[in-house]
């Protein structure tokens, strides 16, 4: 093989690892491995005439686990994920009904300077991502928790 062609090929290989790695590296993109990462709590909204409706399954990345513990500011590459299910009942018991929704939250300081950090966004439950205006539908609730670091959960241990 001629050199040209072999620094063509590695040309190409090295452009498709960059793209690729751009696209791992997508602060908002769906978090598909959030079960492996740690459960902070659970919340229930027994009114299926709120907005937020059902079980709230809170997780936080490794990144943001210490701080999720110990309170304090979430370091850069933090996550959190809220997984909403239904609710089903069945005489006094009751469990987690299908899945809703997913809501995302993930710091990137310089990326979503304009909401003081975190980026937001919100998934059907198979990854598929739905529009949101991410200051006014998300961080402007979220701002109210500046304390906290925007974050409202607290780890339950
Ligand atoms: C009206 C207020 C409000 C709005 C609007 C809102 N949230 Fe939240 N969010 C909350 C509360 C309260 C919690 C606490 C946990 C729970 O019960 O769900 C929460 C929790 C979260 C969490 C887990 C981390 C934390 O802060 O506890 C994520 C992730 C999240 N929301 C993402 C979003 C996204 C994405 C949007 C916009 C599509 C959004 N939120 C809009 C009130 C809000």
């Amino acid at each position: 093989m001629k050199m040209k062609s072999i620094l063509a090929i590695g040309l190409v290989c090295l452009v498709v690892a960059m793209a690729s790695a751009q696209i791992t590296s997508d602060p908002l993109a769906f978090p598909a491995n959030f079960r492996t990462w740690n459960h902070t709590h659970t919340n229930l909204i027994d009114d299926a005439k709120d907005p937020f409706y059902g079980y709230h399954n809170v997780y936080v990345n490794p990144a943001g686990s210490r701080a999720s513990i110990a309170g304090g500011t979430y370091p850069e590459g933090s996550k959190l994920v809220v997984a909403f299910y239904g609710i089903e009942k069945n005489g006094t018991l009751i469990t987690q009904g299908k899945p809703l929704a997913v809501a995302l939250m993930s710091k990137d300081k310089s990326k979503f300077a304009a909401t003081d950090g975190w980026g937001y966004a919100l998934f059907s439950p198979d990854g598929m991502a739905k529009p949101i205006d991410q200051a006014k539908d998300c961080h402007a609730c979220h701002e109210s928790k500046k304390a906290a670091d925007f974050v409202f959960s607290s780890y339950v241990k």
